[in-house]
This record gives structure tokens, C-alpha cells and sequence, in this order.
């Protein structure tokens, strides 16, 4: 009987290995379907046929340089075909790849020739770059599935028969990372780096230093990293110390450096550098002490111009960093470095006085200190054969002569760089600014505050019409910046990044005539299945209500009405049982009326199959709240304050109010701190307001605040306890009788996710049902 079991066994488990051993027809696939190439190639024709790559097919390559590209590849392919593509100097008679470089060809030094015939792969290229770039095409003409990182039982591995002349539009290509206000460790960099190759993106800049920051180890100043790379963050925690060691660096280098990526590090000064002055405060002009910053923003400690001792530290760590890096470029910073203790320090001043420095119409003798400052640094960079790379201001005071203008603020910087005969790298706010929202802010994570859909960042040109054409070459290309300071996780940043660091890369590849929206959103079904293989996190489009800011809190009397909508196609399924949606589930095709309470759930189906998050929306019929009398004796909203750092509202509770004071409208109360500045004790208030607002009409009003609980009529309608208080985190609506109504707003002091609440105004934001748009409320609102 034993033995019987054993032999059944053993043939079951025959069948469901026969069963799992059964081929996947990858090409079927929906997302597999036409040319996913990305970013698309200048030119490109379909033949008739394919080639089919098996465990025969062979790399022929006759250069070392070229048999790195043919192993790098082999590698790659191996891991979800399990073939192992040797590589061999001659040709067989079919069956094989065929890399060679060719000097005569007519594309530029990043560009190459494919041609696939069933018989053969041929590529050509005047580079190893080139050559890298028509393989990265190559795995684009396979199945998605090429990524993967196990084996995948593919009925076959085929690229379709095509001819294709390639080369990108621009010869910068870029990404940054702000590895300083959220540190990311060097297994995410190269992450990172691996998707950028796979895009053809050829720079990572990698902005290492900041005010929240210092992340590079340098040798001679152990204390930069020991106290500048660990900050205790508003919330009480301690983070750091997280920081690059010098081997760690020099391993990133190397392997973008395989990918044909270069990196360029960025030291910045003579602003954004108070971590370093925590560490060393003798540096700046008032001696400090400092500490790492907790909040983001701009600090007006910057490092002190008129310290001779400031340049020597500066050089030092300068001829430190430069031989960790083998890039062309050396990028200073030079952005947002307010002149206001340059103002008033003595030695700063004096600099001014010796240098001769003076202010003109145009700027001041601060901004001009700043110009001398980094020249002096350019001074460094230029012996060491490095060019330097600053943000536009460094076009302030005079512009130093041999500076790379990286234009932030806009284009502006980067048209008067390049009429100046400077050469200019595109990476302006909000087209190439990822950290903007790209779908509705009250749906999204937590956000800097600008808005930049897909769409926005795919149509943008990096040649500005304004530039003269004479000075069209000095655009260099284009870069996407990756500030981190809401992106508290690793998956935050990839959410941020992705898709759209992939249009920049077709923004800095393809030239314009090329470039065509919808097939690109056709190839981000292809697109995004390779990320899932990498996995890597990334934005799936959110149902969205139509053309009104969205709320997961739907008020209603007799009926509601909720029309949907996503910033890119996509299917959207939903429930009303209160079940998960799934594939199965009824699609959402026109809009949906609801004459009872509700939950509403929905969510996004991509064509792979995969499913964005779930929203869900409670609906609620409500009788209108009844208006109450005014008081007679109305004074005004009562602001009762309460000075400490407070997380909790229940931190309040017995506690009598330091100060208390009747004001028209709550964001007349005092204690808000302007100008974005350092917080210090005294600086901490907790707020209660109690009051009335008076709506003119019967109807269902969506409402917004800062507040941490906003209660209607003695109700809670709003909570953002405990949320990153930056702009309200939950709007949410009530049926509201015409007349007046009592109010009750709670607002706590303590710094979350490096947000100070007190640096916004206390506000209700309105929206009745009929507008699109929520307005600050007025003081008549209130009185
Ligand atoms: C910048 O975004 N401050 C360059
Ligand atoms: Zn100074």
C-alpha cells in the first residue's frame, strides 16, 4: 500500500509539474502587442517575419568593449530565458546577434542601426554607448517578460523583423535624486540606475549634501557625516546617520558606468549647507550653534563669504570628492542662498569692501559676493579639469565663465544663460519637477504642492522658442529632478518618479516630429509591466471625480450624481456591496446615481491585469443641519491658544489658554510663523477656535481646512490628526441648512513628516455643490 502511495504520488506530482510546464504565448498579451520601443526611435519600419532568439542563438562581436555590452546583455536575457548566450568573434550561418562598430555610420555618437531578419540580428553603432542603447532597443521588441528576474516558460522569445536608425534629440539626458532629505541607500540607487539605462537616460545626478543632510563620507572632516548625516526629526525621532562611504560611492560610479550613465555629484554652497555647519559652525557667519534641519524649506544660514577658512574647508572637501567621480561635470549648487547674514556679518562685509564688490542696479553686493564666491570655486573645479554645474541663480551677480547653467525657476535662467553663450541644462519647475502631484492632490500621498500630469511633463521642449538659434547648441538637454521631502519611503519616491521620468526620457531622446502622446500611453501598458518585473512602485491612475476636486466623503439630501474620470485611459471596476473590486467586477461606463447611503469602492485596472489601490467613498444622505440664532453678544471666533509642541489633541485636555484673543476670521489668528523661517520654542502655539459661519443657501458644502478637527453644529467633519498638515489632508462635505452655524477648529503645533503647521494660516476653505473650486472664506462668512 506504501509503496502503491509513493508511485501515485510520484505520477501526481508528473501532472502538475506537466501542468505548470505548460508555454505562455507572451506575444498574445495585449501589452505585448506592436512596437513598445521607449523613447521612440527616429526611424523604424516593420518587415515580414521574426527572429527567434533560443539556446542556440549566439552574440558576434569582435571588440572587448563590445563583448562587455554582449555579456552585460546575455546576463540580462538569461535570467527570464534561461539561455546562455555565448558570445563568438565570427559569424555562424544563422541564428545569432551581430554587434559591430561602424565609424562611417551616419547617426551621432548615441546612436546606432538594427536590422532583424529570421535569420539575424544585425546591429551597428560608433560606439559601445550606441551598441548598449540598441540592445536596451532590442529588449524592448521582446515580450515584456524579458525583465524578469526568473525564469519564464515562454512559447517563444521572438523580435519582430524591423529596420531602425536611432539616436536621441539631446546629449543630456538626466535624472537627480535628493538623497538628502530622505536618505535611499545604494541598493536603491542602483535601482534606480538600472531603470534609467533601460530608458536611455545617460546622467544621474546625485545631490548629496543639504540643509536636512550631509551624505558623502569625506575623510578629512569625519564630523560632516558623524553629525551632519543624522538629524532628530520634528516628530521626536532620531534619522541617520545615513550617509555614502567613499567605496560605496565609487561602486555606484562604477555601475552606472556599465549602464553608460555618468554620475555627477553635487556639493552644494554656498546655501543648503547647514547640516555641514552643525558640524563645523565656524564656517558660517554667526558661529551658530546649528542643528540638522528638521523642516524643509530655506535656511538663512549659509556658509560665511568673508572666512577665508570657508574656502579652505570648501576646496578640501571639494579635492576629495573629485576623484570618487569620473564625470565630465562637477555640480556646486549655488540655489536659494539668502544674503541676509552676509548682510550683517562683519567679515562678509569686509570681503566686500576688500574685493572692491559693488552693488548696481541689478544686483546687490551680496549677490555679487556669491558670484565671487563661486567663482572661486570654479577656480578648483577648472585645475582639476572638472566643469562646473550650478542652478540659475549663479547667473546672479555674473554668471562665473565657464559655468553649465541647469535652469530651475522656469526657462528663464536657462534662455539668458544660453543668449549668453553658456551651455544650459533644461530641468525646469513645474514640466520636469517630479515630486509635483499627477493626479488629484486629495487622492495623492502628500506632495510639495505643484501639480504636473503625464501629459505636461511628455509636452514639454527643451529648446525654448526665445533662444536665438545661433545658441540652440548650448541647450544641452533635459534632466527630471526627484526632490524627496515628502517622499518618506523608497516606494514613495518610485511612485513620484515613475511613469514620468520616462516621458523625460523620450522628451530627451525623440525628436519632435517623433514624439506622439497616445502611442505613448499605449506603450506604458508594455512600459509598466517592465517596472513590475523590476518592481518598482509607480503611479496607477486613480478615479477621480470629473472635473471637481475629489472627496471620499459625499454628503447628499434627495440624490447624488458622480461622474468619474483618470488621467490616463484606463478600465475603472466598482462596487456598491462593500466588497474589494476585482477584475470581475461591473465597469464603471457612465456616470452613477446613488438615492440611499452608500460605499462606493473603485479602482483602476491596467491592461496587464494589475490594480491600482482601491478608493473608497462613503456616501451619506443627511437631513440638512437647521440653522441656530446668532449669539447677541458676538464678539467674534474665540481663539483660545496654548503654547508647547502638542501631536495629540487629547495633549489639551484641562489645560487653560496661554493666550485668548476674538478675531474676524481664523486666519487672522496670531501665532503663525511667515517666511517659511526656524522654528524656536516660543514658536509653538496649539489653537482652539470656536465661532459661526453663515451659508446663504440650503445645500451640501464641501469643506477644506488646517485645522487638526473641524467640527460643524457640534459634529466632526474633518480630522488630519496625525497627517503631514501641508494643505488640508481631508475634505470632506455636510448638508447645511441656509443660516448660521457653529464652528469648532483644533489646530496642534507639532512638526510632522518636517511640515510646521504654524507656518500656514489657520483657514476653512468652502465648496458648495454647484462650484468647482474651494475658496478661502471671507470675514462676513465668520460674522
Ligand atoms: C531647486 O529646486 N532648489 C534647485
Ligand atoms: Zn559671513
Amino acid at each position: 500500500m506504501k509503496k502503491l502511495n509513493s508511485l501515485l504520488l510520484f505520477v501526481a506530482t508528473l501532472l502538475i509539474v506537466g501542468c505548470s510546464s505548460e508555454k505562455v504565448q507572451l506575444d498574445q498579451k495585449v501589452y505585448n502587442q506592436g512596437i513598445n520601443i521607449t523613447p521612440r526611435p527616429m526611424e523604424l519600419v516593420v518587415n515580414e517575419g521574426k527572429f527567434e532568439l533560443n539556446e542556440k542563438t549566439v552574440f558576434v562581436t569582435s571588440t572587448e568593449e563590445l563583448q562587455k555590452v554582449a555579456s552585460f546583455f546575455s546576463n540580462r536575457m538569461a535570467e527570464a530565458t534561461g539561455f546562455q548566450i555565448k558570445t563568438e568573434i565570427t559569424a555562424p550561418s544563422a541564428n545569432f546577434i551581430n554587434i559591430q562598430i561602424n565609424d562611417q555610420l551616419t547617426v551621432n555618437d548615441e546612436g546606432y542601426t538594427i536590422e532583424v531578419s529570421p535569420e539575424a540580428v544585425e546591429i551597428e553603432a560608433r560606439t559601445a554607448q550606441g551598441a548598449f542603447y540598441a540592445m536596451q532597443s532590442i529588449l524592448q521588441l521582446l515580450p515584456a517578460e524579458i525583465e524578469s528576474k526568473t525564469v519564464v516558460n515562454a512559447a517563444e522569445w521572438s523580435i519582430p523583423a524591423v529596420s531602425i536608425k536611432d539616436e536621441p534629440r539631446f546629449k543630456y539626458r538626466g535624472q537627480m535624486l535628493d538623497v538628502c532629505r530622505h536618505y535611499n541607500d545604494i541598493n536603491f540607487v542602483k535601482k534606480q540606475i538600472d531603470q534609467l539605462s533601460m530608458f536611455k537616460i545617460n546622467t544621474f545626478h546625485w545631490h548629496l549634501t543639504e540643509d536636512q543632510g550631509w551624505r558623502i563620507e569625506i575623510k578629512q572632516y569625519p564630523k560632516l557625516t558623524e553629525m551632519g548625516a543624522v538629524r532628530v526629526e520634528g516628530e521626536g525621532d532620531k534619522y541617520g546617520p545615513f550617509f555614502f562611504t567613499q567605496e560605496e560611492v565609487k561602486e555606484v560610479v562604477a555601475y552606472a558606468k556599465e549602464r553608460f550613465i555618468e554620475v555627477i555629484p553635487e556639493i552644494e554652497l554656498p546655501g543648503h549647507g547647514v547640516a555641514a555647519l552643525t558640524a563645523y559652525p565656524e564656517y558660517s557667519c554667526t558661529g551658530g550653534p546649528f542643528e540638522v534641519r528638521n523642516i524643509w524649506g530655506i535656511s538663512n544660514d549659509i556658509y560665511c563669504a568673508g572666512e577665508e577658512a570657508t574656502f579652505e574647508f570648501l576646496t578640501n572637501i571639494i579635492e576629495e570628492v573629485i576623484p570618487l567621480f569620473e564625470s565630465e561635470y562637477f555640480h556646486i549648487g549655488g540655489d536659494e542662498a539668502p544674503k541676509r547674514r552676509w548682510e550683517k556679518c562683519e567679515k562678509c562685509q569686509a570681503r566686500i569692501k576688500a574685493e572692491g564688490i559693488k552693488g548696481d542696479d541689478k544686483y546687490s553686493a551680496e549677490e555679487k559676493l556669491q558670484s565671487y564666491f563661486v567663482q572661486r570655486m570654479e577656480k578648483v573645479l577648472t585645475k582639476h579639469g572638472k566643469k562646473m554645474i550650478g542652478w540659475d541663480e549663479i547667473l546672479q551677480g555674473g554668471l562665473a565663465p565657464s559655468a553649465t547653467v541647469m535652469s530651475w525657476r522656469g526657462e528663464a535662467g536657462g534662455i539668458t544663460a544660453g543668449n549668453m553663450g553658456h551651455d544650459v541644462i533644461m530641468t525646469p519647475s513645474p514640466w520636469v519637477y517630479l515630486d509635483a502631484f499627477q493626479g488629484d492632490p486629495n487622492l495623492a500621498p502628500v506632495g510639495i504642492g505643484s501639480y504636473t500630469e503625464l501629459n505636461k511633463t511628455y509636452n514639454y521642449d527643451p529648446m525654448p522658442a526665445e533662444l536665438a538659434k545661433d545658441k540652440q547648441h548650448h541647450i544641452l538637454g533635459i534632466q527630471a529632478n526627484i526632490w524627496t521631502e515628502y517622499m518618506y519611503t523608497p516606494e514613495l519616491v518610485e511612485y513620484f518618479t515613475y511613469p514620468r521620468v520616462v516621458a523625460v526620457s523620450e522628451v530627451g531622446w525623440t525628436s519632435l516630429n517623433n514624439k506622439d502622446y497616445s502611442d505613448f500611453e499605449r506603450r506604458l501598458d508594455n512600459i509598466r509591466v517592465r517596472l513590475d518585473m523590476h518592481d518598482v512602485n509607480y503611479y496607477i491612475p486613480v478615479p477621480e471625480q470629473k472635473g471637481i476636486p475629489s472627496c471620499n466623503f459625499v454628503a447628499f439630501v434627495d440624490e447624488t450624481t458622480l461622474e468619474f474620470d483618470t488621467t490616463e485611459p484606463v478600465t475603472i471596476v466598482y462596487t456598491t456591496d462593500g466588497s474589494e473590486p476585482n477584475a470581475n467586477s461591473t465597469i464603471y461606463d457612465s456616470p452613477l446615481t446613488f438615492t440611499e447611503s452608500s460605499t462606493l469602492k473603485l479602482r483602476s485596472i491596467l491592461a496587464s491585469g494589475k490594480m491600482g489601490e482601491v478608493r473608497t467613498i462613503t456616501i451619506e444622505q443627511q437631513q440638512y443641519l437647521p440653522a441656530t440664532e446668532k449669539e447677541a453678544d458676538f464678539e467674534g471666533i474665540k481663539a483660545e491658544h496654548f503654547k508647547g509642541v502638542m501631536h495629540k489633541i487629547d495633549q489639551l485636555e484641562g489645560l487653560t489658554p496661554d493666550t485668548v484673543e476674538y478675531i474676524a476670521s481664523p486666519q487672522k489668528a496670531s501665532f503663525r510663523v511667515k517666511g517659511y523661517r526656524e522654528l524656536t520654542e516660543d514658536d509653538y502655539y496649539n489653537s482652539i477656535l470656536t465661532g459661526t459661519i453663515t451659508v446663504d443657501a440650503d445645500d451640501i458644502y464641501y469643506f477644506k481646512s488646517t485645522a487638526d478637527q473641524l467640527w460643524i453644529d457640534g459634529k466632526l467633519i474633518l480630522t488630519n490628526e496625525g497627517e503631514v498638515k501641508k494643505n488640508s489632508r481631508a475634505d470632506r462635505s455636510v448638508a447645511l441648512a441656509k443660516g448660521t452655524h457653529s464652528f469648532k477648529m483644533i489646530r496642534l503645533s507639532g512638526i510632522n513628516g518636517g511640515w510646521p503647521p504654524v507656518w500656514e494660516p489657520l483657514y476653512i476653505m468652502l465648496r458648495a455643490s454647484g462650484e468647482s473650486k474651494y475658496t478661502y472664506m471671507p470675514d462676513e462668512f465668520y460674522n
